[in-house]
């Protein structure tokens, strides 16, 4: 390890600026600023149907973390990770130091500061690996969406959020870090992630500096681009879990289509579909009867189809129905849930119709997918 210490005062007198952050550290930083500020504004502010800035902001968060893994293996002096991997006891004398308000100058990241560093950087992984969980268990999308159960995505989802809350409280940590050290230390360290450059005291020597070495910075993200790019191309090969093939079935389609739009059988759970079957004379108000051989062809495949089989965000969470109306979609906990700050008004208009016309607003409201992307633009207005 080499010491970027310098002293323990504040830095008077006079004093010669040198550079400390190279520019690629300085870009990551802000970047990451940039990135993170898209991730939390994406998934607080936007819309369901802007998912994509959304997962665009986490991948960007990905290929941030591995370069700046390498680049802390071959970047310059103060960007690698044994610049600033000091002992416990060093830490400790640091910490000390900050408490009695004389803690010690370093150029590079100070023990506390490098604490601060890895702790963020550990989050920032578990945060973006719950968030690639839960996309692909929840939402059946991304490279794991054929390893990741609904179960573990749900899980991995709440992980996700408790990991950006602390985030938060660490970003805070942070930016009290820089306000005491600018304080303490007379230097403007906002500033110096913007230009590079810090104070040394004169007269003390500038300690010997390594370059960043491009060829290996380089071929490192080559050999784990190809080999991400290898695992993702195979992983991306699996087909989503809970996903089946849906056979057609004549008579669902053509009996069941004439007063609505068909749905997909993963949309009630099997008990529903028979209570509903068995009572098509008095089915929300009409008579929708059927022969004896055709009603029990159409209950087998629905109950055969059933949302038990099938491990969707849809089916999964419309598999709980309302007590009132247990074979009604639009009555279930999660679906009024989810459409209450739709405008009534837009239910009736001429072109949906009502409620129950998913497919106006759902693009994919026949796979029985329902992606957030997949809301119609059209009707995206609440
Ligand atoms: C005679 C007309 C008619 C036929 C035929 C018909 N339905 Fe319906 N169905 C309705 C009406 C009316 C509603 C209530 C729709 C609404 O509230 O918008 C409804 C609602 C439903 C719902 C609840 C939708 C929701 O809003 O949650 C399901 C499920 C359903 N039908 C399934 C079927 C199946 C399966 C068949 C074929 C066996 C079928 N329907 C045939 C008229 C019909
Ligand atoms: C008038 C348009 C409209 C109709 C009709 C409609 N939806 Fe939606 N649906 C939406 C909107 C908008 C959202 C996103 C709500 C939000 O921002 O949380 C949504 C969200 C959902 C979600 C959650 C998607 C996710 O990944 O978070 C499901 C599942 C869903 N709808 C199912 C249905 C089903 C099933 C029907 C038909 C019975 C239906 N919707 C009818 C507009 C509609």
């Amino acid at each position: 390890m080499r010491h970027n210490k310098t002293s323990g005062a504040p830095i008077t007198g006079p004093q010669r600026r040198v550079r400390v952050w190279d520019l690629p550290t300085r870009l990551f930083h802000w970047l990451l600023v940039l990135l993170a500020s898209i991730g939390v504004a994406s998934a607080y502010l936007a819309p369901e149907w802007w998912m994509d800035l959304h997962i665009g902001a986490g991948y960007g968060v990905v290929l941030l973390i591995v370069f700046r893994l390498v680049w802390g293996i071959y970047g310059s002096e103060y960007s690698r990770i044994g610049n600033f991997s000091y002992s416990p006891a060093e830490t400790f004398r640091h910490l000390h130091g900050l408490a009695m308000l004389r803690p010690a100058h370093y150029l590079g990241h100070n023990p506390t500061g490098a604490l601060m560093v890895f702790a963020l950087f550990l989050v920032l992984v578990g945060i973006t690996l719950s968030g690639l969980l839960a996309l692909g268990g929840e939402e059946n999308q991304g490279p794991l969406a054929g390893i990741t159960s609904f179960q573990i995505g749900d899980v991995a989802k709440d992980i996700h959020a408790y990991l950006v809350l602390g985030l938060g409280v660490m970003v805070f940590a942070h930016l009290l870090g820089v306000i005491a050290e600018s304080v303490l230390h007379r230097e403007n360290l906002p500033r110096s992630m913007i230009s590079g450059f810090k104070s040394l005291p004169e007269g003390l020597a500038h300690p010997p500096a390594r370059e960043a070495q491009l060829g290996a910075v380089a071929l490192s993200i080559a050999v784990f681009g190809l080999s991400a790019a290898g695992i993702l191309g195979l992983l991306g090969r699996m087909p989503p879990t809970g996903l089946q093939a849906l056979p057609a079935n004549e008579n669902f389609q053509t009996e069941c289509a004439d007063c609505h739009q068909i749905f997909h059988p993963s949309l009630l759970p099997a008990p529903s579909w028979q209570g509903l079957m068995a009572n098509l004379e008095d089915h929300f108000g009409e008579d929708a009867s059927l022969d004896e051989e055709t009603s029990k062809d159409i209950a087998s495949y629905l109950r055969s189809y059933a949302s038990e089989g099938w491990d969707t965000e849809a089916a999964n969470r419309l598999r709980q129905v309302s007590a009132n109306a247990p074979w009604q979609i639009t009555a279930s906990p999660y679906w009024v849930r989810k459409h209450d700050d739709i405008l009534p008004g837009l239910f009736a208009r001429e072109d949906i119709g009502s409620k129950s016309n998913c497919a106006a607003c759902h693009a994919d409201a026949n796979s029985g997918h329902f992606d957030d992307q997949m809301i119609n633009t059209m009707e995206k207005q609440k």
